[in-house]
């Protein structure tokens, strides 16, 4: 037997086996939390995206995305790792379908490498890459899921990096290329799409901190990948409407409830002003026709010089739904420091009592955050969808295949009590997707943190489902 077969077996065997039991689910009760108080037509999901699983980084013709690059450069990558192989999802699609299909859920949201449709960034497009993605969409359809597609989830091709990336006006032209390939090939099956993956965390990780790929920092140049993605964001919808049109278009956005330090004090409560428009008001606002929140955030009047003339029109479209991505909130305090002029956050860890109340991350666990800012983005009266939640925290693979990830169990019922109750007020939410189906790649922070409600052995390739996994099974069963 080869060594893939071989991997095949173990995984289906070890797969068997951690569903097998279905342990200790009375442990794992519903209390007050049922699905069917959401509404018969919510809609449960899991989340993915293309880089943090898919491994096969040069394989079937594909070409090299930013991080196929920035994770090789050392330093960057906490662990040392990088994305050559992930969860081998590449191989192992049926497989882990097969798992989300059996824990019940309804959408699988994923996202397509651009480099491997097309891995020059432009022109030549690799039917290799096409087929994999019709396998991936016809597979899920077969396991009576919906695929929703999120197109660009943080994987720029890095010829096009080379040219300036994000932050060469150039990107517009390239980007509706992409854009264009993917709607033809695939609109025929999908119809859930989402531009973006959280705009503001790939412009600002990606080209202000540089903490992510690729890597860059600067002021000047993370304004301008600001309005030259925002501009894609729209052209993006518009393209897949011209292709599409019985489409439900979004978007994704980051999004954290921000409170000020001290809301008696008004250089606090102007700082949780900026840190509002910059977390949260940035990216949506300008697709609604409003502008760029520069009122709120002076920092960013700079981006005036780069915005030409008819972009005002092209930065709206009308979206069909947004995604929201929320993990923790934000308390903001008056700051003389940077990151953006007289504002900064409060450390996560000032914010809780005991360090219990952290995840794996060092995010504070926020339940209440989540409706909070379901409120406030229910004000911009546009469709809602929970596209992300989720949390890491450490993990125990038993020798029986378990994993007791009580926290993580706690996490999601204390947070769904809250969408519950935003939902329950008349938002406009009509799903809830969660990250995420299991332990991956995590950007800079490597194989570490685990968010996954699978566990991965990344070693063997073996995935168990944990006890949240099983939480989900059976709340998605009722
Ligand atoms: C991203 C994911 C990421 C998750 C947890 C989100 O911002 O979309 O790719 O893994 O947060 O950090």
């Amino acid at each position: 037997m080869d060594r893939r077969s071989a991997l095949k077996l173990g995984g289906i065997i070890a797969l068997g086996l951690s569903l097998k039991p279905y342990r200790a689910l009375a442990q794992l009760s519903m209390e007050d939390l049922n699905k069917m108080k959401f509404g018969p037509d919510f809609l449960w999901g899991t989340a993915t995206a293309a880089t943090q699983i898919e491994g096969a980084w040069n394989e079937d013709g594909k070409g090299l995305s930013i991080w196929d690059t920035f994770a090789k450069k050392e330093g960057k990558i906490k662990d040392g790792s990088n994305v050559e192989v992930a969860c081998d999802f590449y191989h192992k699609y049926e497989e882990d379908i097969d798992l989300m299909a059996s824990l019940g859920f309804d959408v699988f949201r994923f996202s397509v490498a651009w480099t491997r449709i097309l891995p020059y960034g432009t022109q030549y497009v690799n039917q290799r890459g096409i087929d994999f993605y019709n396998r991936v969409i016809d597979y899920t359809l077969a396991k009576g899921m919906q695929p929703w597609l999120t197109l660009y989830h943080w994987d720029l091709p890095q010829l096009l990096q080379d040219k300036g990336g994000w932050a060469n006006r150039e990107v517009i032209s390239w980007f509706s290329e992409y854009v264009e390939v993917c709607a033809k090939h695939f609109g025929d099956r999908v119809k859930n799409w989402m531009v973006f993956n959280e705009p503001m965390a790939f412009t600002g990780l990606g080209y202000l901190s540089g903490m992510h790929a690729p890597g860059e920092r600067g002021l000047n140049k993370f304004l301008k990948t600001v309005h030259y993605v925002s501009l894609c964001q729209a052209e993006g919808g518009r393209i897949l409407r011209k292709n599409i049109p019985d489409a439900n278009i979004g978007t994704t956005f980051s999004v954290t409830a921000v409170e000020a330090k001290d809301p008696s004090k008004k250089k606090h409560v102007i700082a949780a002003r900026k840190a509002d428009a910059m977390f949260n008001r940035l990216f949506i606002e300008p697709s609604l026709g409003m502008g760029y929140p520069i009122e709120d955030l002076p920092i960013i009047k700079g981006i005036e010089k780069f915005i030409e003339e008819g972009d005002k029109e092209k930065l709206a479209f009308k979206f069909d739904f947004i995604g929201l991505q929320n993990y923790f909130r934000t308390v903001a305090k008056f700051s003389l420091w940077p990151p953006f002029m007289w504002a900064n956050v409060v450390k996560a860890e000032k914010l809780v009592k005991d360090k219990s109340e952290l995840t794996a991350m060092g995010w504070e666990v926020s339940p209440k955050g989540i409706y909070d800012i379901i409120k406030q983005f229910d004000k911009y009266g546009v469709p809602m969808y929970i596209t992300e939640n989720g949390a890491a925290f450490e993990d125990h693979l038993n020798a029986d295949g378990s994993v007791h990830d009580v926290k993580r169990v706690q996490f999601f019922k204390d947070y769904l009590k809250n969408v519950l109750q935003a939902k329950e007020e008349g938002a406009d939410l009509r799903g809830y997707f969660l990250w995420t189906f299991m332990d991956n790649f995590e950007w800079a922070e490597g194989y570490e943190p685990r968010f996954g409600i699978v566990y991965n052995d990344f070693n063997t390739q073996r995935r168990y489902v944990k006890d949240s996994g099983l939480w989900w099974q059976n709340f998605l069963k009722n």
